[in-house]
C-alpha cells in the first residue's frame, strides 16, 4: 500500500495541478488570453507552480510543462519523439525497477542537518549511497573544505547532470563516482549516507555492520531499518518532516 502510495501519488498531484491550472485560466477573461500554444504554455507553468505548492519535486517540472502541449497536439508530434522520451526517462529513472530506488531528491533543509552531522561527529569521509543530482555532496564540500564527500551513482544522465555540477563547483574534495552501491568499500568512509526505499534497506545495513568501522555512522533519510533501533533520530523542520535515521556502528 505504502508502496502504491509512493508511486501513484506524484501522478495524481500532477493531474490536480493540472485540472487547477486550467480551471483557473478558465476563469481569465478570453480577451487578455494569448493565442493556443502559449495558453498551454502558461498552463504547464501554472501547473508547475501549483504542483510545487502541492510537495512535487522539481523534476516534475519538465512533465508539468510538456503534458498539455503533448495532448493538445498528439496528433502532430512526430512518432519518434515517444520512443525517445521514453528512452530519455530510462536513463534518469534506470534504478527505479531494478532496484525499486525512485529519484527524489534530499532538501535544503536537510542538506544543513546533514552538515551540523557532519560537524559534530568530526567525520573526515562521507559518502551518499545513490548520490543523485549532486546535491548534497556538493553542499557538504563546500560546507567543510577538510571533509572528501563521494556520491555513488548509476542513472546515467542523472550521473552526467551530477559530474557536471561537481566540476562546476570546482571543490577538489567533492566528487561523484559511476559506480553501484552494492560495490562501494563502506569501511572507507566515517558517515554513510543513503535515501532510497524501503525495499534494499536490510541487504544494504546487513553490508554496512558488516564493512563499516565501529562508532563510524549510518544514516538514512526516510526509511528505517526494520527490526534495528536507531541510536538517534533527527527530526528536520521541513515541509516533509524528513526524519534522519542514525545507526552508530
Ligand atoms: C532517492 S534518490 C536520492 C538522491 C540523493 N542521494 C539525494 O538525496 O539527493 C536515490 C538515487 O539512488 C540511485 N541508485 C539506486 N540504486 C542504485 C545503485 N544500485 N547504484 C547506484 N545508484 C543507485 C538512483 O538512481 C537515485 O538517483
Amino acid at each position: 500500500m505504502t508502496k502504491l502510495r509512493q508511486h501513484f501519488l506524484p501522478w495524481i498531484k500532477v493531474l490536480l495541478s493540472q485540472g487547477l491550472a486550467l480551471g483557473g485560466l478558465w476563469l481569465l477573461p478570453a480577451s487578455i488570453l494569448p493565442g493556443a500554444p502559449l495558453i498551454l504554455l502558461l498552463q504547464g507553468i501554472a501547473a508547475c507552480a501549483i504542483g510545487r505548492a502541492l510537495g512535487l519535486s522539481l523534476l516534475w517540472i519538465p512533465i508539468q510543462i510538456l503534458l498539455p502541449l503533448a495532448i493538445a497536439y498528439n496528433a502532430v508530434v512526430p512518432s519518434w519523439v515517444y520512443p525517445a522520451a521514453l528512452v530519455f526517462c530510462l536513463l534518469i529513472y534506470w534504478n527505479s525497477a531494478s532496484e525499486q530506488v525512485p529519484l527524489y531528491l534530499t532538501n535544503r533543509r536537510t542538506w544543513k542537518a546533514l552538515s551540523d552531522l557532519v560537524q559534530t561527529s568530526g567525520a573526515r569521509t562521507f559518502v551518499d549511497l545513490g548520490s543523485g543530482m549532486g546535491g548534497v555532496v556538493t553542499y557538504l564540500a563546500r560546507a567543510h573544505p577538510s571533509l572528501q564527500a563521494v556520491g555513488l551513482e548509476t542513472a546515467p544522465l542523472v550521473f552526467l547532470a551530477s559530474k557536471i555540477r561537481v566540476i562546476a563547483t570546482g571543490r577538489g574534495n567533492a566528487k561523484v563516482t559511476y559506480k553501484s552501491i552494492w560495490e562501494e568499500d563502506l569501511s572507507a568512509h566515517d558517515i554513510v549516507y543513503c535515501f532510497l526505499s524501503p525495499v534494499p534497506m536490510p541487504r544494504m545495513f546487513a553490508k554496512a555492520k558488516a564493512e563499516m568501522r565501529p562508532g563510524t555512522l549510518f544514516v538514512s533519510n526516510s526509511f528505517a531499518v526494520p527490526g534495528k533501533e536507531a541510536t538517534d533520530i533527527s527530526d528536520v523542520a521541513d515541509g516533509r518532516k524528513t526524519r534522519l535515521y542514525i545507526y552508530r556502528m
